[in-house]
């Protein structure tokens, strides 16, 4: 086992997504640890403009997991957070008061919409660790977004308010036996951007490749390639995301941004 330099760089360094969990193993202390470690986290104009839906109902958790593309461990995992960019707070605050001295007041625009998502993302990684040092396990599944309006509903989210991921937590049944494999590519530039050469491009997948009993990939690069694509790019799942991300942007955005 790897050495490392201290204790929260190796919880760091060992984390892997975790999608298989012991019921009931996370105790309220633990929970009050894990949302407390959220509102820690650093946040834009110490605002702290998320949101986190604890989700305890077994049957909304079924839903939940419908929701993400029909991922069944989400059902039986014992912690399941959806975090929530929430711009709502404020936006009522900022409307009382600026409205009772008679100014008209602006909305809150595509910045904001971005910030509020920095703050929720940073939250929920901060939840991470602090349960990883527990014992906990975790996985983010962003496909949230895949049913918009009946999320929306169902949370009774109000305006100013988007679902960014879902977090599901728990003690893990089965612990990956090795870490996943990350990309290969340079990824820290020093004081400017620097695009690197095909080939070399290309051999950045050369990690995420599957490999047989011998240890040869099972793919070549372009098949790779090609494959995440249609994944990512290319499959109907990911137009679907995107057209209930417009739909949520249209219904946070006004138009115009003043009253
Ligand atoms: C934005 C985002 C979305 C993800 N969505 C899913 C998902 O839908 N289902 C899943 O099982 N894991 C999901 N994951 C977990 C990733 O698959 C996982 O982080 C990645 O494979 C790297 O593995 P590791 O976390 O074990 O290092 C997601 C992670 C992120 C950050």
């Amino acid at each position: 086992m790897a050495e490392y330099i201290n204790e929260t760089v190796k919880i760091i360094e060992e984390r892997t997504s975790c999608r298989s969990f012991i019921p009931d193993s996370v105790t309220e202390e633990e929970r009050a640890v894990i949302t407390s470690a959220a509102l820690r986290a650093p946040n834009g104009g110490k605002m702290s403009k998320f949101s986190i839906i604890d989700v305890r109902d077994p049957e909304l958790k079924k839903k939940v997991a419908k929701w993400c593309d029909d991922q069944p461990f989400i059902a039986s995992a014992p912690c399941v957070y959806i975090i929530l960019s929430d711009f709502s707070r404020w936006f009522r605050l900022f409307s009382r008061h600026v409205k009772s001295m008679g100014a008209p007041i602006n909305f809150p625009r595509e910045d904001e919409i971005l910030l509020c998502e920095i703050d929720a993302v940073l939250a929920a990684e901060n939840m991470v660790i602090a349960a990883e040092s527990m014992g906990i396990s975790s996985c983010f599944i962003a496909d949230m977004i895949l049913n918009y309006k009946e999320v929306k509903e169902t949370l009774k989210l109000p305006k100013y308010v988007m679902p960014v991921t879902l977090l599901v937590m728990g003690r893990p049944k089965v612990r990956p036996a090795r870490r996943s494999a990350r990309i290969s590519a340079p990824f820290v530039y020093t004081d400017c951007y620097q695009e690197i050469p095909d080939e070399e491009l290309d051999s950045m997948v050369d990690p995420l490749i599957p490999v047989d009993a011998k240890g040869e990939p099972v793919m070549t690069e372009d098949e790779y390639i090609r494959r995440y694509y249609i994944r990512r790019l290319g499959s109907w799942l990911s137009f679907d995301r995107a057209m209930n991300v417009k739909e949520m942007f249209a219904d946070w955005l006004k138009n115009p941004y003043i009253e």
